[in-house]
């Protein structure tokens, strides 16, 4: 039987887990969250969300993923043998299933994207139209979504040290780069000082639970937190590797991938005469726009549009990855018919999202659209759950005495930690969730 991998060098963990957290989260969904929910209130409650409640929660999954070194489900059994806790291994399997059906929907989108930028079929004076073009072709969405998933398949089938490890290393750094340059580009446009202002400046009529609960979910949703994810990751994880400090960079390094999109997007939209509350077309929408303000932004598009679609599709074979871990469990050598399987039912589960902009842009669902329900499904519901059990789990069931041996931090952050997992977390969690149901 095949033996259990591990990372290779303590920088592809954090690499691949900054890898799982970057992606559409900070990309796509951050800025057309942002346009729908009143800019910078949702702006500010992200940033504290993701610092005093994602921050500690992916820290629990990191500690119990590492302490378990198994799948999630056996991870949790093992740790709490006899128990029920291992349901949140599976709830974290469905949550990651749905997450990514629709997930590799928008993946499809940015494939479309691709083909299109390579064949310089992007010029248009209206980016709107082409954006909602695009999605309401059924064909186009299905092979785009297919191809997606045919990538991420081939990706995690190929086991973790030869595919997510040296992929992450390699574009992560590139696309940060790209970002500060379109950034730069978008804030020199005329009258882009409006989307900082709308980025920044509170304007408090949005603090609302409603608000608050997008926030939180973004927050959770941005860090693949709340689905097992970083728990599975964690697992393959060596002795020596400081926890808190991980934990700590990709929330950070999540929150600055966000900002920075923001900071793309906003000024362009109000500098281009567009709309911040778009939806999820925003980024298709503007982001060709200002690659056309741009000296040879016929090329640039397609650089990045290949580094977009990596910074998914290292996020997307997180989802799998879960997926598969958890179905095949210790038998490691069924990985790739698990892989293609596992892979093959999520996209025909995603169709109907991946349909929702076009041929089914009628049936109504909670939330929206099919693909908004698949949305609140993950977002709004799984993801706070699956944070609440698990910061419960590292709170009261891991003793001090096992927590403290994992993290390793200064015995202040130690306890500081342990506070929030016990009380912080789970406290505002709940309160968050029943107060946005209830309004
Ligand atoms: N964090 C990813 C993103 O922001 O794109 C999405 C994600 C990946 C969520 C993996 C959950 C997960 F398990």
């Amino acid at each position: 039987m095949k033996q259990r991998e591990q990372w290779t060098s303590k920088i592809g963990f954090v690499l691949a887990a900054a890898g799982s957290a970057i992606g559409l989260g900070a990309i796509w969904k951050f800025p057309y969250m942002a346009g729908t929910n009143g800019g910078s209130v949702f702006v500010l409650l992200f940033i504290i969300c993701t610092l005093v409640i994602g921050l500690p929660v992916l820290l629990a999954e990191f500690v119990i993923g590492r302490r378990g070194k198994s799948d999630a489900v056996t991870s949790l059994k093992k740790l709490a043998p006899g128990r029920k806790w291992h349901w949140i291994g599976w709830m974290g399997l469905g949550s990651s299933f749905i997450l990514l059906s629709f997930y590799s929907v928008v993946g499809g989108w940015i494939l479309s994207y691709l083909a299109r930028a390579l064949f310089f079929k992007l010029e248009t004076t209206d980016h709107s139209e082409l954006f909602n073009s695009i999605i309401a072709d059924p064909v186009e969405v299905l092979v785009g979504q297919a191809i997606f998933m045919v990538l991420t398949i081939w990706i995690v089938q190929s086991g973790i040290r030869g595919g997510i490890e040296r992929a992450s290393r390699l574009m992560m750094p590139l696309l940060f780069i790209f970002f500060i340059l379109l950034a730069i580009r978008s804030l020199t446009l005329d009258g882009a000082m409006e989307g900082i202002r709308f980025l920044f400046v509170p304007d408090w009529s949005y603090l609302t639970s409603k608000t608050l609960l997008m926030a939180l979910g973004q927050a959770f949703f941005s860090l693949s937190v709340g689905v097992t994810a970083m728990m599975t990751y964690a697992s393959y994880l060596q002795k020596e590797e400081k926890l808190g400090q991980s934990a700590f960079n990709v929330s950070i390094l999540n929150i600055v991938i966000s900002l920075l999109a923001g900071i793309v997007i906003f000024p362009a939209v109000f500098a281009l005469g567009q709309s911040p509350a778009e939806g999820p077309g925003l980024i298709f929408v503007v982001l060709p726009a200002i690659f056309n303000e741009i000296p040879f932004g016929g090329f640039f598009i397609i650089v990045f549009f290949i580094l977009m679609l990596f910074a998914t599709l290292t996020s997307s074979i997180s989802m799998l990855e879960i997926v598969v871990s958890t179905g095949i469990r210790k038998k490691y050598d069924r990985r790739r018919r698990a892989a293609w399987m596992f892979g093959a039912l999520i996209f025909i589960v995603g169709i109907p999202s991946a349909l929702s902009f076009g041929v089914l842009a009628n049936v109504e669902m909670p939330g929206g659209t099919i693909f908004d329900f698949a949305d609140l499904l993950t977002s709004r519901i799984g993801l706070p759950i699956g944070a609440l059990l698990i910061s419960i789990f590292a709170g009261y069931v891991l003793s001090s005495a096992e927590t403290d041996d994992e993290l390793r931090m200064h015995p202040y952050l130690n306890k500081l930690w342990k506070f929030i997992v016990r009380f912080i977390a789970p406290i505002a969690i709940v309160i968050i969730f029943i107060a946005s149901f209830l309004s």
